[in-house]
């Protein structure tokens, strides 16, 4: 049983746990419910990126307590090991990184999990890379800092990436079936210039969990972005 993604293409805002205090998850959830599209779930294996966070039994935990689409975002080399646990866990999405190879294989697997396929690229890795899968993913992440930790300054210079992913999508037909999304020093500011540009689900971390009312944080995003989306 999966939840909906809701319309892809349409705006969503997907707090990301990482920012959240990990003692308290359950709770931090709650917090931020009722404003949220999506959440994002951080995972990081230590080897992909310089950092560890949380695998399929904090999903698994998580899902008992809400009924959230579960965005996953495996920074692992190796996702195709975990791409089953983390479906029985009751994630709903899951994006593997281009730069770990096998992509094909790992899309078509993540679909055959019955999860909604991504595809994420860190900010040096070019449209190419990207490119020749659009026609067979759900999601395309274009990371605004390099993966790894929370808090980091938004990178412009991944935009016009976005735009061309965005131009690409539409040329393809694809607009009404695949999903935007911007990962990495988005708050109020950054959020219109990403979706102008052509992404349409904005992950924040530290804006909103480092806020002292996340739910309005969340809200606050939303807002600031309505009025720029380009889609
Ligand atoms: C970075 C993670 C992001 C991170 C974003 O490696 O993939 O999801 O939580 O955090 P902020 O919004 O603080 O940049
Ligand atoms: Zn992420």
């Amino acid at each position: 049983m999966h939840t909906s993604p809701g319309v892809p293409g349409a705006l969503k805002v997907a707090p990301s746990l990482l920012s959240a205090d990990f003692g308290g998850l359950a709770e931090a959830v709650g917090e931020v419910a009722s404003a949220a599209d999506w959440l994002h779930v951080d995972v990081m294996d230590g080897h992909f990126v310089p950092n560890l966070t949380i695998g399929p039994p904090v999903v698994a935990s998580l899902r008992r307590h809400s009924g959230l689409y579960f965005d996953c975002h495996l920074m692992m080399t190796d996702p195709g090991d975990y791409l089953e646990a983390f479906a029985r866990a009751g994630a709903d999405g899951c994006t593997v990184h281009v730069e770990v190879g096998r992509t094909a294989e790992l899309v078509a697997e993540a679909r055959r999990l019955g999860l909604r396929a991504g595809l994420a690229a860190n900010p040096d890795t070019p449209f190419e890379a990207l490119e020749p899968h659009l026609d067979r993913v759900d999601l395309v992440l274009c990371m605004t800092v390099f993966p790894g930790f929370g808090g980091q300054e938004f990178m412009a210079e991944v935009l016009p990436k976005v735009s061309q992913v965005r131009r690409a999508l539409e040329q393809r037909g694809l607009t009404g079936r695949v999903d935007v999304e911007v990962d990495g020093g988005i708050d109020v500011d950054t959020a219109p210039r990403a979706a102008a540009a052509g992404a349409n689900v904005l992950v924040a971390g530290s804006a909103v969990f480092g806020s002292e009312r996340p739910w309005e944080a969340a809200e606050a995003i939303r807002r600031s972005a309505l009025g720029a989306a380009a889609v």
